[in-house]
């Protein structure tokens, strides 16, 4: 049984006195929780500083994005060695922003995998089909190709370091959440694309969140779908009276306890 995960992608929003004053009040809210892993995103600039917010508590702190370099003259770049110097535990890659309007392709998206593996980070791995692609009946072709691609050369003793989040990209900021029903269904895809990867007992370990418009409203039926593990809010994240509803979301199945 896998434990859930909720994580605030805060994207480019906030400021410096606002993201201290979020990551306070969802470390004073989550306190001692432990049937839910909960985890921020801010912008790399805001990270050392909400890192040393949540410093001791169980949230955990994690960048938008990586370099896929290791090191040196990569004018405007951020490390993995350099988030895990701030206090970041994890970063996000391949996230739908990133691949279609900053052009991040598999290749690149797989070298940052990489990166943050060797720097000792967790991943936090984002797939999803276009819109377009949907109509098409290309959601399992499109999802597959970017998880297999963004694994390639991934060893499976680093496979407890990986999440997989699957967000479709026409349900991203637009109010339009899949259904339940609809991410379920490519949950249970992508398990099985991952357990042909590696092995069945990976991919029964694999936990896959959710992303695309989750709110208040729509967060217990999706969180409680077969084969969602958690969630990866964007919008509702940057205020506590939206994100905490959806880290507390009343569960319909047992999870474990550790
Ligand atoms: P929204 O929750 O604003 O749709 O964003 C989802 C997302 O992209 C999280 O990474």
């Amino acid at each position: 049984v896998r434990k859930r995960t909720v994580a605030g992608n805060w994207k480019m929003n906030l400021d410096a006195k606002g993201a201290r004053a979020l990551a306070e009040g969802v470390r004073a809210r989550v306190g001692t929780k432990r049937d839910v892993d909960v985890a921020v995103v801010p912008p790399f600039v805001y990270l050392a500083e909400v890192a040393r917010a949540l410093d001791g508590s169980p949230v955990r702190c994690g960048a938008q994005n990586v370099c896929d370099r290791a090191s040196g003259a990569f004018t405007g770049e951020v490390c993995a060695a350099m988030l895990r110097d701030v206090g970041a535990s994890f970063a996000l890659v391949g996230h739908s922003e990133r691949r279609h309007v900053y052009g991040e392709s598999d290749e690149l998206v797989n070298q940052k995998v990489q990166r943050l593996l060797e720097s000792g980070l967790d991943v936090v791995l984002c797939v999803g089909e276009t819109l377009e692609e949907r109509r098409a009946k290309r959601t399992e072709t499109v999802v597959a190709r970017q998880l297999t691609r963004g694994l390639a050369g991934v060893a499976a003793d680093a496979l407890p370091r990986i999440t997989v989040a699957y967000e479709p990209v026409w349900a991203i900021g637009t109010g339009q959440n899949a259904t339940p029903e609809q991410a379920s269904q490519v949950h249970q895809y992508l398990r099985g694309v991952f357990s042909g990867l590696y092995d069945e007992a990976a991919s029964e370990a694999l936990r896959i969140q959710y992303g695309g418009s989750v709110s208040p409203a729509n967060a217990a039926a999706i969180l409680n779908a077969p084969d969602v593990d958690g969630a990866l809010v964007g919008g509702a994240s940057l205020k506590l009276d939206t994100f905490l509803p959806i880290i507390e979301a009343p569960r319909a199945r047992a999870e474990t306890q550790p």
